[in-house]
């Protein structure tokens, strides 16, 4: 072989190094958009796991899906029949083969793989049809044990997360509603959903006293059933007494009397009968809940370290959750308690705003948020 054959040889070699390096180049730059283009397509989602309502958020479009927290099942075959508005629908009116059942009561999960399932459709809803996973944030009563965070925890991850967070209820009703809860600040923060309210004062991102107690919402329903019975020796369902929990509903004496009528069964003759009901008849129907939850907000006052109670004395009692927006509550509390206090903005999506909001820091509140990491999981 000659020194120009070398040459050439030599030349040959280079160029199909060249080739290799430039397609490689290729490649990486080929994946490196890829992942790119899979960020852009993967989804987080922050979730209110709420006892009445689930909230879904979605990372940079806010909230996506709001449903009551019901699903309607075949007992027959076991298929879900409707899940959210129209198993609601649903409720109290089901043959014998259907049930309507709320699988989260007073703020955990009571029937875990119904909760799972409705989980799975709420993901795909939110999501669309994709073949990645969220990161999932959840937010839980404060009040709550090992055992049902971790409930919380495997229903989300075997409903297709790809890791979920827990984030507890009343921080996340806090960033929701706008507070900046690093602060050496303390804030109160009063939530009434359906099962639970939830009294808990905040400072410095985590919860300095709470306390969770079964009365909310629901109970309010129940209590209205209760007083119409006895009063007007009616039965009426528990969707009648929320609509007039939510219509005529009063906490505090409203300036002008407001009525609704509403249907039922005259438990004397067992017959249809419609009666007009009063909203005076509605605050003395509401005033054994409701105190219990004035003695809530007031027992933790009194166990709150004096220069918090002094912060929440300048700022107000902040207001959150569906319930607190029983007419004249708000004022109730301020008068009771002679603390300001103020409404969220919106008081039934403030606890998931926050959650999304959580979404923004999951890298970096990786250690201070509840991992499903850390938690084995028996598949
Ligand atoms: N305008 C209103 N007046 C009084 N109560 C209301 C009103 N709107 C919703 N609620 C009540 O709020 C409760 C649900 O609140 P929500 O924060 O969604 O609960 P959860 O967090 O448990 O899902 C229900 O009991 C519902 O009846
Ligand atoms: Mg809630």
């Amino acid at each position: 072989m000659g020194f120009l054959d070398n040459i050439a040889y030599l030349k040959g070699i280079f160029g199909i190094m060249e080739n290799i390096y430039d397609i490689m180049y290729k490649c990486i730059d080929m994946i490196k958009r890829g992942q790119i283009y899979m960020a852009a397509f993967r989804t987080d989602l922050g979730i209110d796991l709420g006892t009445a309502s689930i909230l879904v958020y979605a990372k940079g479009k806010g909230i996506v899906l709001n449903e009551p927290s019901v699903v309607a099942i075949d007992q027959n075959t076991n298929k879900f029949l409707a899940v959210g508005e129209e198993a609601k629908k649903m409720l109290g009116r089901t043959p014998g083969n259907i049930i309507a059942l709320r699988p989260m009561k007073d703020g955990v999960i009571s029937n875990y793989q119904v909760t799972e399932k409705m989980l799975k459709y709420f993901f795909t809803k939110a999501m669309g049809k994709t073949i990645f996973k969220p990161r999932v944030i959840i937010c839980v009563p404060s009040g709550i044990t090992e055992v049902e965070k971790r409930a919380v925890l495997e229903a989300s991850n075997h409903a297709g997360a790809r890791r979920t967070f827990l984030i507890e209820e009343p921080i996340a009703a806090a960033i929701g509603a706008g507070i900046d809860i690093t602060e050496p600040n303390g804030n109160m923060i009063v939530d009434i959903g359906g099962g639970t309210t939830d009294v808990a004062v905040i400072s410095l991102g985590g919860i300095v006293i709470s306390r969770s107690m079964k009365i909310a919402g629901d109970e309010c329903n129940e209590s209205i059933v209760r007083y119409i019975r006895k009063k007007h020796n009616m039965m009426i369902g528990e969707r009648s007494a929320e609509d007039l929990k939510i219509q005529i509903g009063t906490a505090y004496p409203r300036e002008k009397e407001v009525f609704m009528e509403v249907r039922g069964r005259n438990l004397l003759t067992g017959l249809p009968r419609t009666v007009k009901i009063s909203s005076s008849e509605m605050l003395e129907a509401l005033e054994e809940p409701i105190s219990q939850i004035m003695e809530t907000v007031h027992s933790v006052l009194e166990k709150t370290p004096p220069e918090l109670a002094a912060d929440i004395g300048d700022k107000g009692i902040v207001m959150t959750g569906g319930g607190a927006l029983l007419y004249g509550l708000d004022r109730l509390i301020t008068e009771k308690t002679g603390i300001k206090t103020n409404i969220v903005e919106d008081p039934i999506g403030s606890v998931a705003i926050g959650t999304g909001r959580a979404l923004e820091w999951v890298n970096l509140l990786e250690s201070d948020l509840i991992d499903s990491d850390s938690i084995r999981i028996n598949n």
